[in-house]
Parts: C-alpha cells; structure tokens; sequence
C-alpha cells in the first residue's frame, strides 16, 4: 500500500467524511472557517472556483439548500451536486471566455470562494508559481463580479508571491486575514486568505 494512502485511511478527517457521506475532506475546512465567519447567511449567489469533487458546494447546500451556486472547475463536479448548482467545466486560464459568460448571464455573487488547487509537480518553486496564478486569476472576479459587502476566499501555497497577493485583496475589504484550517495538513503550503466585507 502507498505511504500516503495509508496516512490518508488514517487521518481522522477523511474518516469522519467517509462516514458522514461527505464528498471531500474540504468539505471541513470551510465549514471551520464558516462557523467562525457565518459566510454564507440568507439565501445567497455563490461562485465556487476549482468546485469539483464538491465539498463546499455540499457544505453550502446542506447550510441553507435555497443558496445558489456557479461553480467551476476542469473536472466534472460529483452527480449528487452537479444536477444542483450551476456548472462550468472550463479552465480557470480561460479568464476571458469565462469573464464574457458572467457578463451575458448578468452573474454578481455575494460570496466568491475558491479552493483551487494546480496539479503538483514536486518542485515546490514550480507548484507555488502556479498555486499564485490561479489564486490572483480566482481574485480578479472580486472588483467586477462581487457585491458590495461581500466575501473572498482563496487557497494559496504559501511562497514568496502569497504576500502580493495578500497585499492585491486587502484593497477590496475591510478586514482580510491569513486562515490555516485544522483540516488543512500542517504540512502542506496551503493557506487560505479572507476578504471580509467589500468596500
Ligand atoms: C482542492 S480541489 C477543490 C476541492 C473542492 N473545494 C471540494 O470541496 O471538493 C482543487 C480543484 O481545482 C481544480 N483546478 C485546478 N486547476 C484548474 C483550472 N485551471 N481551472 C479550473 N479548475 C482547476 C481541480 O480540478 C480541483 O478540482
């Protein structure tokens, strides 16, 4: 058996989701940080980056089932969320395409989250490189796709680019701050940056 398969059977989050019947491990991350922030109150238009398996669009479902979800992502999402949200399977780097779609269906979110993650190569300078391309490509909806008093979420392999990024969002809000979610590895680079409430 692999090494990580057997540090994965073992890890007490992906335990409980195969428990609970939850589609991926993230599905707590966000609901950590949910619980700390109450982010998604009401009923609410949300655009879910880099969506697929479909964690936090359960998690967000199973919150509040009247909340409205665009995700995306270059894979296909799971059948138990796909047929309730509104589903794009593009390539985030397809930013124009993506940007005119929004635009002709009149899409604003009150919340953008974005979980998206590039495939890892091993080399740590490479993955932080793409990890950050990703992330800023996530935070250029903000400016025209997210209302006024809404949130941002985005993951992040920390390097030497995370601090620009940080510095990128921080403009839109009026509180931002680094999360490290107990389901998040300790040792892994990833690092969640929150926008709260847009200016
Ligand atoms: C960590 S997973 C997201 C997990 C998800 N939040 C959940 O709860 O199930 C990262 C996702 O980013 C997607 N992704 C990576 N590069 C992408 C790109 N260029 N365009 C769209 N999605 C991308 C991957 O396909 C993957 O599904």
């Amino acid at each position: 058996m692999k090494q990580w398969y057997k540090t994965r059977k073992k890890d007490p989050f992906y335990i409980k989701a195969k428990k609970n019947d939850i589609i991926s491990r993230a599905y707590y991350k966000l609901e950590e940080i949910d619980k700390k922030h109450n982010l998604f109150k009401n009923d609410k238009n949300i655009l879910d980056v880099g969506c697929s398996p479909g964690g936090w669009t359960q998690y967000i479902l199973k919150k509040n089932p009247k909340n409205k979800i665009v995700g995306i992502d270059i894979l296909p999402a799971a059948e138990q969320i796909e047929g309730k949200i509104k589903f794009y399977m593009m390539d985030l780097n397809q930013y124009q395409l993506i940007d005119e779609l929004f635009t002709s269906n009149k899409y604003t979110f009150d919340s953008i989250i974005s979980d998206i993650a590039p495939n890892t190569s091993g080399n740590q300078f490479i993955d932080q490189t793409n990890s950050y391309d990703l992330s800023m490509l996530s935070a250029k909806f903000i400016e025209k796709y997210l209302n006024k008093g809404g949130n941002f979420l985005v993951k992040n392999f920390q390097g030497e680019d995370t601090e620009k990024l940080f510095k990128f969002i921080k403009n839109f809000f009026d509180k931002t701050q680094y999360i490290k979610p107990a389901a998040s590895d300790k040792k892994s680079k990833e690092i969640y940056i929150l926008g709260l409430l847009k200016k």
